[in-house]
């Protein structure tokens, strides 16, 4: 795919309505729940918590629906890869059956929403199939089909999908959902509003002190008392107990394009094969279907992210004859080390915080059922399955050793291998233009870009969260933190957290 091409970026983005102007507010707030993060995480929540009565403040730094949850694929399945011989093995049949359980009633949920508040989300019940095409794994296939079975879905290995190539086998599970997310989003936020809640876009939380009531600060300079706070800013920005020791995050890439109606597949796919593809289509009108193909995962900040399109592209035109390519997007998730989300008080001495994070690729159904548990925490409710998630659960380092290990390893070498000399450091009029290079300029690492005018611009590298040094991804334009993920664009400003600072200015003649 060649870079030069005009695709449209999130389809998600461009095909919703703009959403009601949310201002930041114009003074101190104060409310009974703050929730930090307009996905769909936090929009849920916060539509949860006002449906009950409560006066629920959303505080959104961008817009809200525009962050990972605008670029998903949005296949709404309790079907997640391989997650239920996983779970069977780490928690047993219980684990399984609870996380089939809440994932299915959050589903539930959101058909229940989608019908009753008449949402016009493209809403379209589909089967979920997890495939391969290589004969090895069907073992693999039928004993996750099995236990998936077992916890309560209405799964079964099959050999027969809608694909247009040979699988040597599949899970399939039926009664799943796909829809729009930011149409959905934007019709529940319309409807929080309704229920006396407000939406606050372009307001950064960047400080929480827990007390009675909480207070955020915000980059607004605005303070905000609650006495309740959910963190749903995806990548928690607070983190007393120390959850990023426990999530790493995963970069992946979407192609999209226009194919006709009848040879689009039906069926949602995802295969852990090829570097993981997920393939299912969406309504165009015109007798087309939009083709939607997401792959190619890698830590951010590591990857040679044009080379990973065009593989991604290569792929879905050989799989899909007549596909013409018409986006491409890329956006990130956090794999927990237990797969398992973390959902629940924020740490173990929280009394008022919530967190909801670490979704592993499947935070849609969720993000859902992470607003129905949060708002029953909240009023002290018992729930089945608030033990799979909570973020406090015991032994659970034991259980993730090797994840937890490696994970951490790999932070440490950003940490300190970033610091040690670089063997050879490309001088500023080395880079070229819409390149990035992080350089040493008067003792200081500089990340250096220089833009298609040929002007340079410098920002400090090191990352302003636990400082890691960042890296530039050209095919997006930014630089990326490859510990947590942090993202910000050439001139410093944050595009993604945990980081809640930009990254500080640099003066390239003078450093
Ligand atoms: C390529 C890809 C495809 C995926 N496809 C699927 C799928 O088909 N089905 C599925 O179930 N899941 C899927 N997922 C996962 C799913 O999209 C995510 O898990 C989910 O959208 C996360 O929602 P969220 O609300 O936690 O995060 P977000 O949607 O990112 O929301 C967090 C919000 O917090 C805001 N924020 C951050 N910091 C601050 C701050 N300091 N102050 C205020 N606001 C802040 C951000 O701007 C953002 O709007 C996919 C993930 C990827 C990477
Ligand atoms: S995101 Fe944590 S150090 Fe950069």
């Amino acid at each position: 795919m060649s870079k030069d091409r005009d695709l449209g970026g999130s389809y998600w983005l461009e095909t919703a309505p703009p959403g009601v102007p949310a201002p930041p507010p114009a003074a101190d707030v104060s409310v009974d729940v703050a929730v930090v993060g307009g996905g769909i995480a936090g929009l849920s929540t916060a539509w949860e918590l006002a449906r009950r009565g409560r006066e629920v403040a959303v505080l959104e730094a961008d817009r809200i629906a525009a962050g990972v949850t605008g670029h998903t694929t949005a296949k709404l399945t309790a079907q997640h890869t391989l997650v239920y011989e996983r779970l069977r093995r780490s928690r047993g049949p219980e684990g399984a059956r609870l996380y089939a359980e809440s994932q299915s009633a959050a589903i539930r949920r959101a058909a229940e929403i989608v019908a009753d508040l008449g949402i016009e989300c493209e809403w379209e019940e589909a089967a979920a199939f997890t495939y391969a095409r290589d004969p090895g794994r069907t073992g693999e296939l039928r004993a996750e089909a099995d236990t998936a079975r077992e916890a309560g879905l209405a799964a079964e290995f099959v050999t027969e999908t809608d694909l247009p190539f040979p699988v040597a086998g599949a899970v399939r599970v039926d009664g799943q959902a796909q829809f729009h997310p930011r149409k959905y989003l934007l019709a529940l936020a319309d409807d929080l509003r309704r229920h006396g809640g407000t939406v606050y876009e372009g307001t950064r939380v960047t400080g929480l002190t827990e007390s009675e009531p909480c207070v955020l600060s915000t980059d607004t300079g605005v303070s905000v008392r609650a006495k309740v706070v959910v963190i749903a800013t995806h990548y928690p920005v607070f983190d007393r107990a120390l959850l990023f020791t426990r999530l790493s995050p995963r970069r992946e890439l979407v192609v999209a394009g226009t194919i006709d109606a009848d040879r689009a597949p039906r069926g949602m796919y995802i295969t852990p094969e090829h570097s993981t593809r997920s393939v299912r289509s969406a309504p165009y009108g015109d007798g087309k279907r939009l083709l939607i193909v997401t792959g190619e995962h890698f830590t951010p900040g590591t990857a040679d992210v044009d080379k990973r399109f065009d593989r991604l592209a290569a792929w879905a035109d050989e799989h899909f004859a007549g596909l013409a390519l018409t986006h491409r997007w890329a956006t990130q998730d956090n794999d927990s080390t237990d797969s398992v989300p973390l959902v629940g008080a924020l740490h173990p001495g929280s009394r008022h915080t919530y967190v909801a994070t670490g979704f592993g690729g499947w935070g849609l159904s969720g993000g859902i059922m992470a607003g129905r548990l949060i708002s029953d925490l909240v009023e002290g409710r018992e729930v089945e399955w608030a033990g799979l998630y909570d973020p406090r659960r015991v032994g659970s380092v034991l259980r993730e050793g090797t994840s937890f290990l490696k994970h951490q390893a790999q932070v440490a070498r950003h940490f300190v291998g970033d610091r040690l000399p670089a063997v050879t450091s490309p001088a500023p009029e080395d880079i070229q233009p819409g390149d990035g290079a992080v350089i040493r300029l008067g003792g200081h690492r500089c990340a250096v870009h220089r833009d298609e005018s040929g002007q340079l611009h410098a920002v400090s590298a090191q990352c302003t969260h636990l400082g890691c040094v960042v890296a530039f991804n050209r095919a997006e334009q930014a630089w990326e933190c490859p510990c947590h993920g942090s993202r910000f664009a050439p001139d410093g400003r944050i595009l993604q957290g945990p980081a809640v600072r930009p990254l500080e200015k640099r003066d390239i003649q003078a450093p």
